[in-house]
């Protein structure tokens, strides 16, 4: 078996078991996180728009409120699964959903306006390969977004530990001027960075192997006042709370 494959059902094995957590927590669909995305997104009523990695079609269904269409593929079937019910449940009709994998798009090219990824770059071993996909399947004139973590630069290996000690599937994420590169890379025109921080309490997010391991990382910087992940880890009354720190980048195909 050969490594893209190995991880790919790593991807799908963990995200089979959380695609009902994952759908259900609602940091997931929180307010500014989304009302910046779509900000990013720039969507119009005539706009065919696709949602790549979109797990339980969380961003799909709210671009979907602004859009003539949105497909949403996933590589995990348990995950598409959730997006078909998160769409009965909002009563909406202009979407459709596929499994399939980032880095090979089953698409035409210029066949969207807008392309979006929320949350999955840092969970591809190619996230070039990937962004060049999505350009490839936006028409000229349309836009490209991408969402994710990216840590700072002097942050991250102790991120990617922490994440990969929490997420199996977890395989690096950027920094946000590795993911511009990745832009600049794939000939795409970048229109704005934006940011924010998506605030989690480690509990609901984790069910490690190795909790020990994970909890001893953040303990190591609540101990000492440093900030070494990058996450600005904290315990509270209801466990250990830290932030994601996500980027927006947003480019003109
Ligand atoms: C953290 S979830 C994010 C889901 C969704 N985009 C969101 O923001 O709510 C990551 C998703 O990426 C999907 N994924 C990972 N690798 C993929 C690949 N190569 N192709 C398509 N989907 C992939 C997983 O199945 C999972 O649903």
């Amino acid at each position: 078996m050969n490594d893209d494959i190995r991880h790919n059902d790593r991807i799908i094995s963990q995200f089979t078991r959380w695609a009902q957590p994952f759908a259900d927590l609602p940091i997931h669909a929180e307010e500014d996180g989304m009302g910046r995305t779509l900000a990013a997104a720039a969507i119009g009523p005539a706009d065919h728009v696709l949602d790549v990695a979109c797990g339980p079609g969380i961003v799909a269904c709210a671009a979907a409120a602004h859009a003539a269409h949105v497909t949403g593929i996933d590589l995990t079937p348990a995950m598409i699964e959730q997006a078909r019910a998160r769409q009965a449940a909002a009563g909406l009709a202009n979407l459709d959903w596929r499994t399939g994998d980032a880095t090979a798009l089953p698409f035409a090219d210029d066949s969207f306006d807008r392309v979006v990824t929320r949350y999955s770059f840092h969970h591809l071993r190619e996230p070039g390969r990937a962004l060049a996909e999505m350009r490839r399947v936006c028409r000229p004139g349309g836009r490209v977004v991408v969402i994710d973590a990216t840590p700072a630069p002097e942050c991250q290996a102790a991120y990617d530990r922490m994440e990969t000690l929490r997420d199996p599937s977890h395989s690096s994420a950027l920094t946000v001027e590795q993911l511009r590169g990745l832009g600049r890379a794939a000939a795409l025109t970048e229109l704005s960075v934006d940011s924010y921080r998506l605030e989690a309490l480690l509990s609901t997010l984790a069910d490690a192997d190795d909790m020990a391991a994970l909890d001893a990382m953040f303990d190591a910087d609540i101990a000492e006042g440093k900030d070494r992940i990058g996450v600005q880890a904290r315990r509270t009354a209801d466990g250990i709370r830290f932030h994601f720190p996500i980027s927006i980048v947003a480019w003109h195909r």
